[in-house]
C-alpha cells in the first residue's frame, strides 16, 4: 500500500515524552525542544508532556495520549507534530495516519535546521549526507518512495522491486555525495599540512549550541561572523587566520554547536568538520555560564568530544556571559577535567575578561616568559587553584615527599602578585613555595 504523507506546515504541537530510563530534566528538555523549533522558524503552539515506562509499539505513546494530541492539534489548528524521541518508521506512519498530520522527530527537525543553514559547499554536502543516511535507516515499503522524486519506473531495472530500487538509488546518491566530500576533505588536508609546516597553531572553539562561540570568535578575531540567538547558526567550518596580541598568529576555527544526543548520522556526516577539533592544538570550550543547566551542558559537550576522539586535546574552559551572572557566580563546574589548563570568566558580548583569556591562550600555546618549576606543599591548595585558574600551570607531578612540582609560566607581575611572599622565581630555576 502506498501512503502519501500529509504536508508539513508551520504551526507545531510539541510532544515531549519522557521515558522512565531518561536522566534528562524534562523541563529543560522541553525548553530545548521549543528552542529548536523556533530555530527552524516553525511556531510552537502547544506543548504536551508525557511519561512512559517504555515506548508503545504502535504509536510510541498510549492511545489516550494520541487522542489528547489530536484534540490539541485540532484546537490550535496545528499541522505538524514534533516528537522529542526517535520513532520507528512504523510508529511514525501510524501516527501520521491516525492524526492525518505530518509527524517528525527531533532528529528530523535538527536535519531540517541544518539543511536551511548550511552555506558553503562542504556544509551542504555534509547535511545532504546526513539526510540520506537518516533516510537509509528509515526505509520502509510504502514510506519514503524516492521514485517520485527521481523518475520512477523508467529507472527500474528488470525484476527489481520498489524497495530494492529505493535502496539502490539511495546507495548511489550516498556514494556520490561521499566522493564529493572526500574531494573537499583532501583540499582541507592540504591546507592543514601547509599550516603545520608554517608552525601556526590551530585553536578550535567548541561548546553547546548558543554558548556564544561565534561572539567570542568575533571578539578575538574581529571577524564578522553571524551571531544570532538561534541554535546552530554556525554550521560551516569557519577558519580564520588571525593575530592575537600577546599570542601571535593562530588559526581560529569556529565549529558546529554541540547538542545533547546529537543524532548519530550528523556526527558521522560532520566528521570532517569535527576532525578540526581533534587535531587542534588547543580547544576553547565555551560555556554559557548563566544557563541553569550549564554543568549538564558541559558534560554533553565532553561526551561529544570523547566520541570524536578529542577528549585529550588541551582545553581552556571559557565561562561566557559573565554579564548575566549575579553575585553568586556561576552554578558551573566544581570539577576540573584532567586536560583542562585554565578556566577564564568572560563576557564575549561586553568584551570583558578577554585580556586574561589571551594570556591563558598565549601560555597554553607556549608564548610568553620561560616556564619555571615551583614546589608546593600540601597546605598550598589555594595557591595551586589560583595558578590553575589563571592558566599558568603547564605540568604537575607529585614528588616522593608528597609535595607538588608545578611547571608554570607567569609573567613577572603575575608571579609577584600570585606567589606573593613565596620567592618570586628567576628564570628556570626550581623554586619552592611550601604551604604553611
Ligand atoms: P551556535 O552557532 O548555535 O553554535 O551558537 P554560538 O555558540 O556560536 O552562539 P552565538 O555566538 O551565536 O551567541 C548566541 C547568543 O548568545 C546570541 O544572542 C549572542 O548575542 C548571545 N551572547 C553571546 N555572548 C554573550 C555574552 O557574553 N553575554 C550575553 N548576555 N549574551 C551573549
Amino acid at each position: 500500500m502506498l501512503f502519501d504523507r500529509p504536508q508539513a506546515g508551520s504551526r507545531a504541537v510539541l510532544l515531549n515524552v519522557r521515558l522512565d530510563s531518561s536522566e534528562t530534566n524534562p523541563r529543560l528538555a522541553a525548553e530545548e525542544l521549543a528552542e529548536l523549533v523556533r530555530s527552524s522558524e516553525v511556531e510552537p503552539v502547544a506543548l504536551i508532556q508525557a511519561r512512559r515506562p517504555r515506548p508503545h509499539p504502535k504509536w510510541f505513546m498510549g492511545s489516550g495520549k494520541v487522542d489528547e494530541v489530536a484534540a490539541a492539534m485540532h484546537a490550535e489548528a496545528a499541522d505538524l507534530l514534533i516528537v522529542n524521541q526517535e520513532l520507528t518508521p512504523a510508529q511514525q506512519r501510524n501516527l501520521e495516519q491516525r492524526l492525518d498530520r505530518r509527524v517528525i522527530t527531533r532528529t528530523e527537525l535538527i536535519l531540517q535546521i541544518f539543511a536551511a543553514r548550511a552555506q558553503t559547499r562542504e556544509g551542504q554536502l555534509q547535511v545532504e549526507l546526513a539526510q540520506l543516511s537518516h533516510m537509509q535507516t528509515r526505509m520502509a515499503r510504502g514510506w519514503s518512495h524516492l521514485d517520485r522524486q527521481r523518475g520512477g519506473l523508467a529507472m527500474r531495472g528488470a525484476g527489481e522491486k520498489q524497495i530494492e530500487l529505493d535502496a539502490r538509488i539511495l546507495r548511489d546518491r550516498i556514494r556520490r555525495v561521499r566522493a564529493r566530500l572526500e574531494g573537499v576533505h583532501r583540499q582541507r588536508q592540504r591546507s592543514r599540512r601547509r599550516r603545520a609546516r608554517t608552525g601556526i597553531p590551530t585553536v578550535a572553539l567548541v561548546g553547546y549550541t548558543n554558548a556564544g562561540k561565534s561572539t567570542l570568535f568575533n571578539a578575538l578575531t574581529d571577524a564578522g561572523t553571524t551571531v544570532a540567538d538561534q541554535l546552530f547558526v554556525t554550521l560551516d567550518p569557519l577558519m580564520r587566520r588571525t593575530d592575537i596580541d600577546g599570542v601571535g598568529k593562530v588559526v581560529m576555527a569556529d565549529t558546529v554547536g554541540f547538542i545533547r544526543d546529537l543524532p548519530h548520522s550528523l556526527v558521522e556526516s560532520f566528521k570532517a568538520t569535527l576532525e578540526q577539533v581533534s587535531e587542534a592544538d588547543l580547544l576553547l570550550h565555551v560555556v554559557d555560564a548563566a544557563a541553569p543547566d550549564a554543568a549538564d551542558l558541559v558534560c554533553q559537550v565532553d561526551a561529544v568530544l570523547e566520541e570524536i576522539g578529542a577528549a585529550d586535546v588541551p582545553t581552556i574552559k571559557v565561562l561566557n556571559k559573565a554579564d548575566l551572572l549575579d553575585e553568586q557566580g556561576s552554578p558551573v563546574l566544581e570539577d576540573q577535567c584532567e586536560n583542562e589548563l585554565a578556566r577564564v570568566v568572560v563576557s564575549a558580548r561586553d568584551k570583558t575578561g578577554l585580556p586574561t583569556l589571551k594570556r591563558a591562550l598565549g601560555r597554553a600555546l607556549g608564548v610568553g616568559p620561560r616556564p619555571i618549576t615551583i614546589r608546593l606543599g600540601s597546605g598550598s591548595g589555594k595557591l595551586r587553584a589560583r595558578l590553575y585558574a589563571v592558566g599558568a600551570v603547564l605540568a604537575e607531578s607529585v614528588q616522593e615527599d608528597g609535595t607538588f612540582a608545578l611547571q608554570v609560566r607567569l609573567d613577572h607581575a603575575e608571579a609577584a602578585r600570585l606567589l606573593g611572599n613565596h620567592a618570586v622565581p628567576r628564570r628556570a630555576a626550581a623554586t619552592t613555595a611550601t604551604g604553611k
